[in-house]
């Protein structure tokens, strides 16, 4: 159990118009800190007005990126009240990252205490509108004064929330995807299944060049064959082909996605088959030139459940269930945004209310 210490600012900001809420781009009254120093293990748990950080410019993950991040959302339901979607999946994907870069583990308990304390102090600012949520960004950075290649001595653990609107200015509507071939995300090995800053970094080239185009995001293919699909910038992607739902099995370069856990365990329940593999970008082109292409949609947090209406690679181009949103995806994105506003019953448990 953390003993966390709490300082409010002098003054709160004003809370935003829930009307104009884009992506991440305001930042709540406070945010949670936590230090860690070899020897002596996470100390210092603290709420304080959410405000800049001051770091020594040979600040380890300034050079080399020793850094780990979550994403999860507070929602508000019917009642008024205020709950979470899965924390301790969070948590658990977290610690694997953790693992992966090197970097301290934080005990699930702690982790999830300390986002429920933060939610709590920034309550207010969790928006009631329809689609809104605040998102809660977990993270953990290397702060070590020092340029040697090893592992930092020092970190921070910090948590700070943002009320959001939809991730993408579509919505509901469904986003256009182009299937990159040229710059790669992650191979097996690498770093591809945890949340690090450095995937993200080495996918923003491949991202701006499919947004000139006029497509969302892009759909990554495996590093070594260049051929598999894998997943999408925010999102892991599901496909209903023929009646089944397929998805990239999880191979060590895929994120782990919580939602797409979550889709799978619905399907399952509800009796639709469900396969979990390989999947070449070539058969998705020949489904859809077949005609069993029937539905697509990527899963996150962040995005929720977001159809894909358009395919591209190279100069093929596919659309897909006309453009419009199909059946199962609706069904999906009903139960799961239902669940985790409070306005459908949740027979899994999977929220957590904060108190
Ligand atoms: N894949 C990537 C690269 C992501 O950044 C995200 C978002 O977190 C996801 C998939 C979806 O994961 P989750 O459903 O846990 O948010
Ligand atoms: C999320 O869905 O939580 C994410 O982290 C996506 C983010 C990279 C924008």
């Amino acid at each position: 159990m953390l003993d966390i210490k709490v300082t409010h600012p002098a003054q709160g900001k004003p809370l935003p118009d829930p009307d104009t809420l884009v992506f991440g781009k305001l930042f709540t009254d406070h945010m949670f800190l936590m230090d860690y120093h070899a020897g002596q293990g996470w100390h210092d748990a603290r709420i304080v007005p959410y405000g800049p950080l001051s770091l020594e410019p040979s600040c380890m993950v300034l050079h080399y990126a020793q850094e780990v991040f979550e994403g999860l959302k507070a929602y508000r339901t019917p009642e008024g009240k205020v709950q979470l979607f899965r924390p301790l999946e969070n948590a658990r994907r977290l610690n694997s990252s953790c693992e992966r870069l090197c970097i301290p583990q934080i005990p699930e308990e702690d982790f999830l205490q300390a986002v429920k304390a933060l939610v709590h102090e920034d309550m207010s600012w969790v928006p009631h509108k329809k689609g809104t949520s605040l998102y809660i960004r977990p993270f953990i950075f290397a702060t070590d004064a020092s340029l040697g290649v090893h592992a930092s001595h020092s970190y921070l653990f910090a948590i700070i929330c943002s009320p959001v609107g939809a991730y993408y200015p579509e919505g509901i509507n469904p986003v256009k995807i182009y299937v990159e071939d040229a710059d790669v995300r992650a191979v097996r090995g690498g770093t591809g299944y945890t949340k690090c800053g450095g995937n993200y970094a080495a996918s923003i080239r491949a991202g701006e060049r499919a947004e000139e185009q006029g497509y969302s995001q892009v759909l990554w293919l495996d590093g070594v064959h260049r051929k598999y699909i894998e997943e999408v910038g925010a999102m892991n992607v599901l496909f209903k082909v023929n009646g089944t739902v397929i998805t990239p099995q999880l191979t060590g370069s895929v994120l782990p996605g919580i939602t797409r856990k979550s889709c799978l365990e619905l399907l399952r329940d509800w009796g639709v088959p469900v396969e979990e593999r390989l999947i070449t970008a070539q058969e998705l082109f020949d489904a859809a030139d077949a005609g069993q292409l029937e539905e697509a949609w990527g899963s996150g947090t962040a995005a929720v459940v977001s159809p894909i209406g358009e395919l591209a690679m190279g100069d093929k181009k596919v659309i897909i269930n006309h453009g419009q949103i199909g059946h199962l995806t609706q069904r999906l994105y009903d139960t799961l945004t239902g669940i985790q506003w409070g306005t459908e019953p949740d027979p899994y448990g999977w929220t957590v209310p904060v108190e």
